[in-house]
């Protein structure tokens, strides 16, 4: 499941990109996920050619041993390597994301990937109901919800759901994959970093700001600053450790 999730993360736990060492899995259960994408994938007229930039190794595509055609002999050990290497390469900052969050925007990476290898651009869907101020801004791939609002110069990255009834007012930014789930709310001026999660009810108090990759409980009030990667619950919002309880 891991391995699915992050259908793409991969690398010898880390990868440079930009003179940066990105976090990523391990190569260690690769050959699973090799196996999978090269049976789904990777024919001649799909990832297993050339001119893709996600280009897939193995029996039924291209080959690395010019003793070996497409249709016969298994994929080898150093297709399978050379597919963890064309996996791990393509976007890596945003497969970091996908890692560290254990694969939360795992899903709508791969829709949007579906959509843009189809020649698609990831749509906005929008409710009848939903309320978007004419002076807010979104990106590509958003979803407005029923009886959600977004306010006046809120400024939206791609991927982000204001589900049903959820509100995001005056100012906010919000990053990319963010998601408020039902009923979640942003009072003015709120930073929300990308691929954060804010939980069914959950008030942000204004001019909060929340890292990235961070979850609020359900029903949270958020009076302080939260972390990166943190989660925090109850009214005031505190750090929630799995581990104390
Ligand atoms: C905060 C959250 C992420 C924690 O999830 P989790 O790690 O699976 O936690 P658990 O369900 O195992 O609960 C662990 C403990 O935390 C408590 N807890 C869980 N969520 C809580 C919350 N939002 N506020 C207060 N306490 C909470 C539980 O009662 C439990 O307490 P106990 O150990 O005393 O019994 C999760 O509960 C949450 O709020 N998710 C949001 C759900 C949501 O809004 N979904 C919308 C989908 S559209």
């Amino acid at each position: 499941m891991r391995w699915l999730l992050a259908l793409a993360a991969v690398a010898a736990c880390s990868v440079t990109s930009r003179d940066r060492a990105l976090d990523a899995p391990p190569p260690d259960d690769f050959r699973y996920v090799s196996d999978m994408l090269v049976k789904r994938c990777g024919s001649l007229d799909c990832h297993g050619q050339d001119g893709r930039s996600l280009r897939l190794h193995g029996k039924f595509g291209l080959r690395l041993d010019p003793a070996h055609v497409p249709g016969y002999n298994k994929d080898t050990l150093a297709e399978v390597d050379a597919n963890y290497a064309a996996v791990l390469t393509l976007e890596p900052e945003v497969l970091e994301s996908v890692h560290r969050d254990g694969g939360r925007g795992a899903d709508r990476l791969a829709r949007m990937r579906w959509l843009a290898a189809r020649g698609y651009a990831p749509v906005v869907v929008r409710h009848p109901s939903a309320w978007v101020a004419s002076d807010a801004s979104h990106g590509v791939g958003c979803q407005f919800l029923a009886q959600s609002a977004v306010c006046s110069g809120a400024r939206l990255g791609n991927a982000v759901i204001v589900n049903t009834a959820a509100s995001i007012d005056h100012d906010c930014i919000i990053g990319d994959g963010v998601h408020f789930a039902p009923g979640a709310r942003a009072a003015g001026e709120v930073v929300v970093g990308e691929n954060s999660f804010v939980g069914c009810g959950a008030i942000i108090l204004p001019r909060i700001r929340i890292g990235a990759g961070a979850t609020i409980g359900a029903g949270a009030v958020v009076t302080k600053d939260v972390g990166p990667n943190q989660t925090v619950v109850g009214n005031p919002a505190r750090p929630f450790h799995q581990e104390d309880r």
